[in-house]
Order: C-alpha cells, then sequence, then structure tokens
C-alpha cells in the first residue's frame, strides 16, 4: 500500500493542500480487513454507527461485529432490533454495555477484534455548550484507551504472539477513527481538504479534533494502522430528536413550534446515513495506513430551506417556524473535498430531496420510536435549551 502521511506528520493532517493524493486506487491489493473479519463496534447502539451494523450484518458475508457501547442518552439498543431479530445476524452479533474511557471494558474486546471502528461519542454541539464535560472524557481519554488497547494488540501481532481463542495467528487491529467536518471549522468559501489545518469552533468540534490528533500521534509515534473519516451532516432514520432534520420533523407533526437559529440563512452539506456508513466501511477495508478521507454529502442547503422542505412533506405550516437567538458561536458553513473518498471507489447514493423525503416518512411512520425517546430527560433539555429562546423567539422570515 501507499503511505499518504496523512495522519502523526502535521497539524491539521500533515498533508499541505494539494498534495499527497488519492491514498490506494481500487483493487489494488486486498483488503486490509477482508469480509468475515471480527469487528469491535463502539458507539453502535447510536444514529451512525447502528446503520453500520446493520448494514454490515446485512450483507451476511460471515462478518462478526461486537458492539461497545456505553448507552447514553443517545445510545439506544432499539436501533439493533432489525439485526438481534434476525438469527443469522444475531448469531454473529454479540452488545456489551460499557465507556469507551475504561481499560478493563475496552482491552478485552480490542484484544478479540481484527479491527476497530469507533463511532462513539457525545455528538451533539448544542449539549457541548451546555456542558462539555463528557465530550472531553469520551473524545480524548476514551480515544487515548481504545489507541492504547491497539498499540499492545500491534505489539503483539509484531512479536507474532497475536492469537484468537483458537490460537490461530492474528494480524495488528487497524482502528478507524470517525471524525467530522466540523474540525476544519467555518468554511466560508471554497471547500475543506485532508490536509487543511483544524481549526474547531465548539466544545463538540474541539472534541473531535484532540481524538484526530491523538489518532496522529500514535501512528506517528507508534506506527499504528489507523483511518480517519471526516463525514459531513449526516440524516435518515433512526437519529436521535435532538437534530436539526428529526427535531423539525417531529415537532411539525405535534404542530409544535420549530426553532431556526439566527437567520436560518446557514449552510450544512448533508450525507445521507446509508452512503456515510458505506464510505466509512470501504476505508476501513481500502483506505491507506494514516489516511485520512472526508465524506462530503455534495448537497449544500441553507436550514431555512431544509426546514421548508420538511413542513411541505408533511402538509405543515411554515407559520410553525420561529426565529430564536442564534448558537453561539455558530458555524455558517461547512464543505469538503470528496476527491479521496471518491478515488477509493465511492460515491454517495443517495439524493437529497428523496433522502429527505423518505426520512420524513420514517419519523411520520414510526412514532413510537421517537416518543419512547423524548422522555423526561429530553423535556428537561427541550426546557433548558429552548424554552427561553422560544419565548424570546421572532416570525421566522420565509424562504423565497
Ligand atoms: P450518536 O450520538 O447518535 O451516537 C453516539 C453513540 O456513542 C451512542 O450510542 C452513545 O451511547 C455512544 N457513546 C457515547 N459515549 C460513549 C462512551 N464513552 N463509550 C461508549 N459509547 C459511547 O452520534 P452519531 O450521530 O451516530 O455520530 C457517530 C459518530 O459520527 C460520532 O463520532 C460523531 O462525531 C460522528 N459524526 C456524526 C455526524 C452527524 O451528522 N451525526 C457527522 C459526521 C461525524
Ligand atoms: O457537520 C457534521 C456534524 O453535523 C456532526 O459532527 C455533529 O455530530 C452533528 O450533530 C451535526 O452538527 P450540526 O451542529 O451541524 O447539526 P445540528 O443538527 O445540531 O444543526 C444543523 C443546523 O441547524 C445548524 O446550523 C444549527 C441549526 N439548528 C439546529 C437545531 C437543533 C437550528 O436552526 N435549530 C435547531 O433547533
Amino acid at each position: 500500500m501507499t503511505e499518504p502521511s496523512d495522519v502523526g506528520a502535521g497539524a491539521g493532517g500533515g498533508v499541505p493542500p494539494g498534495a499527497g493524493g488519492p491514498a490506494v486506487p481500487p483493487g489494488a491489493g486486498g483488503p486490509a480487513v477482508p469480509p468475515g473479519a471480527h469487528l469491535l463496534v463502539c458507539g453502535g447502539a447510536g444514529f451512525i454507527g447502528s446503520c453500520y451494523v446493520r448494514d454490515v450484518l446485512g450483507r451476511r458475508d460471515g462478518t462478526r461485529i461486537t458492539v461497545l457501547d456505553k448507552l447514553t442518552y443517545a445510545g439506544n439498543r432499539a436501533n439493533l432490533t432489525p439485526v438481534e431479530g434476525d438469527p443469522e445476524q444475531a448469531a454473529r452479533f454479540a452488545f456489551v454495555q460499557g465507556d469507551i474511557a475504561d481499560p478493563a471494558a475496552v482491552d478485552p474486546l480490542v484484544a478479540a477484534a481484527d479491527a476497530v471502528v469507533d463511532f462513539a461519542a457525545e455528538s451533539h454541539v448544542d449539549r457541548s455548550i451546555l456542558d462539555p464535560s463528557a465530550f472531553l472524557v469520551t473524545g480524548v481519554i476514551g480515544v487515548r484507551v481504545l489507541l492504547e488497547a491497539v498499540r499492545r494488540q500491534t505489539d503483539l501481532a509484531r512479536a507474532g504472539e497475536r492469537h484468537d481463542a483458537d490460537g490461530r495467528s492474528m494480524g495488528a487491529p487497524r482502528f478507524l477513527q470517525v471524525s467530522t467536518d466540523e474540525v476544519y471549522g467555518s468554511v466560508e468559501e471554497g471547500s475543506s481538504r485532508e490536509g487543511d489545518p483544524l481549526a474547531p469552533r465548539s466544545p463538540y468540534a474541539a472534541a473531535k479534533a484532540a481524538g484526530d490528533l491523538l489518532v496522529g500521534a500514535y501512528r506517528a509515534t507508534h506506527d499504528l494502522d489507523v483511518v480517519i473519516t471526516r463525514g459531513a451532516n449526516t440524516y435518515g432514520p433512526y437519529q436521535h430528536p435532538e437534530k436539526l432534520i428529526p427535531l423539525v420533523a417531529t415537532n411539525a407533526i405535534d404542530e409544535e413550534p420549530i426553532p431556526l437559529y439566527g437567520d436560518g440563512l446557514q449552510r450544512r452539506d448533508w450525507l445521507h446515513v446509508a452512503d456515510h456508513a458505506a464510505a466509512i466501511d470501504l476505508a476501513l477495508r481500502h483506505g491507506a495506513p494514516g489516511g485520512v478521507y472526508n465524506v462530503p454529502g455534495g448537497t449544500e442547503r441553507a436550514n431555512r430551506d431544509v426546514v421548508a422542505g420538511i413542513l411541505a412533506r408533511l402538509g405543515r405550516p411554515w407559520s410553525l417556524v420561529r426565529s430564536v437567538p442564534d448558537r453561539p458561536g455558530h458555524d455558517r458553513r461547512y464543505a469538503m473535498d470528496g476527491g479521496r473518498i471518491a478515488a477509493l471507489g465511492w460515491r454517495p447514493r443517495v439524493l437529497f430531496e428523496a433522502g429527505l423525503a423518505a426520512t420524513v416518512d420514517w419519523y411520520r411512520d414510526n412514532e413510537a420510536w421517537w416518543r419512547a425517546v423524548r422522555d423526561s430527560a429530553w423535556d428537561a433539555y427541550y426546557a433548558r435549551q429552548y424554552g427561553d429562546r422560544l419565548a424570546a423567539s421572532t416570525e421566522a422570515e420565509r424562504p423565497a
């Protein structure tokens, strides 16, 4: 494999803009992680992680998955029901409730895995503004605990002393860190490339950037087999209703006020969750050691237009939308260049308008799922996050 030295070589990924180039062309050599491998998926009960688990096990190619998930407010065993209810998939699946920041939970699971895919994180920017503590514990200490476990297993493999339960020799585990476009900060013009400096602007994004830097440090120091993906704003079924698209859909279903931050002209690049999961799996199997891969959606939209699209699908009026005081430090725009992941053979398949309609329909048809998530803890969060804002809200300007 070629070595793009993306992580472990400098600030934002080491490679200056335009340098480095795509990692491994499709079909060059065998996959680093073949079908039938045993994957440890951290955070696999969350939105994107559970899609990854459902999709990979649904291929029925012999892959085994162990999920390690703390089951925070955002983790939900119900997201894995399709897997656990299918005998063939359930036989290749195990669930462990535990914390990636706890070496006692992590070490034996990494010891048994061919690769580790880390989705685990506190993922909501607004909550990181209210209290960043858990973001840092999971995003910094947790990532370090995973990397230390991978380092020990790598050392054993290099010494020829890594074996599975049947005594068969095992190679060093590959580690994939699921990161985000938010590490590049607000991008007023153009698009971020993998070698750009990291410039996070929220506590959430800072914790994610710290995780990326740690991964790079373990690459440089210990020569671990690591890969980073940086995905765009992801949407689809099973997303916690704290995020924009499900929040708007569920509030609109209930004909409740819809909080739109500031002027609603912030821009996000939307990526369907199935496309995101597919890109992560491709990078896991075919990405170069040390490679960083942006995963853009290719569909940039202003928030106001996304909200209008959801209301139109549900037949609800714009008058529900309230302009509320803006998120502090609100990033105006994210955009990434996706040339590298495209060179591995990935393209987004879900067109945004069709994906948004299907997602809104999923929330309309799966009320039991999201009403269970909107429990008393949700009510307390909602009051803290939106109570004063909605009280201070004004009529939101309609999109043209
Ligand atoms: P999510 O909040 O839905 O799920 C996170 C999962 O991690 C939950 O199941 C939670 O229980 C688990 N978790 C949290 N802390 C843990 C810990 N200490 N130990 C073990 N498990 C823990 O998040 P998501 O939207 O599915 O995002 C998954 C990953 O993708 C995150 O790393 C996030 O930063 C990244 N990402 C998300 C998006 C997006 O738009 N949602 C886009 C790009 C990247
Ligand atoms: O870009 C990738 C990131 O996308 C991920 O790394 C994060 O985990 C994920 O939460 C998401 O972050 P955002 O802050 O972009 O997503 P969120 O759904 O919170 O907000 C999307 C946009 O909508 C943002 O501009 C803020 C705005 N918004 C959000 C909420 C919840 C509102 O106007 N009103 C709201 O009530």
